[in-house]
């Protein structure tokens, strides 16, 4: 099948958060089983400059440039030798600049070129797809687009990556960026109060809604969960499927891993301490290799419940040996108390605020537990990660957080992390003290890395069900 992603990140050029991740890893696998797969991503600054030929294509808003980027370099950079899809590029004109969001109204024309252009591609004569598979709120016009001419006859898949981010914007930006036409056949209810939803207009245009675990399908068809899109998606709830996401492992496995200096597996696992030592050294924390490190590699939002961690950190310091490494950027108010928690314990807690995509892999294979405390969890994928690396995850149970961890249960030896209901400083105390009780038993801890590290989510098993649901396009 001819498949076109059109999407705001992709992995290893363009990364915020998961989403880079997922679409690379779904889209390398969907190549790797035979289809013809290309993407569509906004010329951001940072990216190298195109080399391959360029082309026009017309359209609403348009013409649009287009631009393939040079495939490998980065990609072999970071470990990845397969066959790799076609990338391609839009010209963003004066839009162009450096981050990949700008957090303002200018995110909604950047988005709004590139949906247009993705239905323009898909019209043109040169290669039409089968399938424009869109991904959040970014690229959840594009099935909207498709309702102008020049009409692209793919069938849409609109995948909710986060239903918490929708791109509710003035309805002046449709005017103010040349898209005044579109406003003709966008859905009624994606207005309110002089504001238009992006996400709730995909989710009525879209053929088909994909969500990223089976768990979450059935959250956001719920108040709590739906972020006051419930309604549509209950409607929709036919056409509505979750599949989970994929590990890439040949990125992310201690076997293979392009950012660490010294690989590992299960069967030796003496390599593992060693990067642990180097990790504490690095980061300043207290030199005790056999005290559990906990990590946490996030985006700091209220999503991610990183401040129940920061919570319950100083009872955890007082009452048992854990030291804290923790990776991520976001809210300043989030920031600003992990801040203040490793200033007051320097040599048990440091916070690395920033991004840090080697540090990130440093951390899963140096640390012992994984905490993934979150609020609401689509999928997730560092609860993946960590299993792969022997550091044992300790999350809610909610989202895709709930179907990939399995309470551990020490008498029978089954299960792979730490499982807690609450998404509140008790839940987060209970779930990382079960798991330091897990640690103090080198036998039961073994079994339990042992489990985790066997788990194998990897793409190749997740691409029958997208190929079932592109067929029931067809
Ligand atoms: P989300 O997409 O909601 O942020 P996921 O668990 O799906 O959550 O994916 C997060 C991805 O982003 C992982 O690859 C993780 O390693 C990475 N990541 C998050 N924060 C940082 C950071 N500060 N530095 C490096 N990588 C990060
Ligand atoms: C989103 C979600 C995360 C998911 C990722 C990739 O950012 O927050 O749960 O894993 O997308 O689908």
């Amino acid at each position: 099948m001819k498949i076109l992603m059109v999407c705001a990140e992709f992995a290893p050029w363009a990364k915020t958060g998961g989403l880079a991740d997922a679409v690379a890893g779904l889209s390398d696998a969907l190549c790797a089983s035979g289809h013809d797969v290309r993407v569509l991503l906004p010329r951001y600054a940072h990216l190298p400059a195109p080399r391959g030929t360029r082309h026009t294509v017309e359209g609403v808003g348009g013409p649009f440039r287009l631009a393939e980027l040079e495939p490998d370099q980065k990609a072999e950079h970071a470990g990845r030798r397969r066959a790799r899809p076609r990338v391609f590029v839009v010209d963003l004109g004066d839009l162009t600049g450096d981050a990949i969001y700008t957090g303002d109204a200018r995110d909604a024309g950047r988005f709004l070129r590139l949906s247009a252009a993705a239905a323009a591609f898909s019209a043109a004569k040169a290669w039409r797809p089968d399938v424009l598979h869109c991904h959040d709120w970014h690229t959840a016009l594009v099935p909207v687009f498709q309702r102008l001419p020049p009409r692209a006859t793919a069938r849409s898949v609109l995948t909710l990556h986060n239903v918490g981010y929708q791109g509710i914007f003035a309805a002046s930006v449709f005017a103010e960026h040349g898209f005044a036409a579109l406003e003709q056949v966008l859905p009624a209810d994606a207005r309110a109060s002089g504001d238009t939803n992006f996400l709730r207009a995909g989710l009525r245009a879209a053929d088909r809604v994909t969500t990223v675990s089976p768990t979450y399908a059935d959250e956001i068809r719920l108040p709590e969960f739906g972020m006051g899109l419930e309604d549509v998606l209950d409607e929709r709830s036919g056409d509505l499927v979750g599949i989970l996401n994929g590990v890439d492992y040949s990125v992310w496995s201690p076997e293979r891993d392009p950012f660490l200096p010294q690989r590992y597996d299960a069967k030796d696992l003496a390599p593992k301490r060693r990067l642990k030592k180097r990790l504490l050294g690095r980061l300043k924390l207290v030199a005790d290799v056999d005290a559990p490190l906990v990590g946490s590699v996030s985006r700091l939002v209220a999503q991610k419940g990183i401040d129940l961690l920061a919570a319950v950190m100083p009872a955890l310091l007082q009452d048992t040996n854990a030291s804290f490494a923790v990776l991520g950027n976001g809210d300043p108010a989030i920031s600003g108390e992990l801040r203040r928690l490793a200033d007051a314990h320097r040599t048990r807690v440091s916070f690395i605020e920033g991004y840090d995509e080697a540090l990130a892999h440093e951390i899963f294979a140096g640390s012992d537990l994984t905490v993934v405390p979150s609020r609401y969890e689509p999928c997730g994928l560092t609860q993946m990660y960590a299993l792969r690396y022997g550091s044992i995850p300790v999350v809610r149970a909610t989202g895709g957080l709930a179907d990939t961890i399995r309470h551990f249960d020490a008498a029978t030896g089954l299960g792979n992390g730490s499982v807690f209901r609450d998404a509140d400083p008790q839940g987060v105390s209970w779930g990382v003290r079960t798991a330091l009780g897990w640690y103090a038993d080198q036998d039961v801890w073994s079994q339990l890395v042992r489990n985790a590290m066997a788990a194998d989510f990897s793409w190749p098993l997740q691409v029958p069900h997208y190929e079932e649901l592109y067929r029931s396009l067809l």
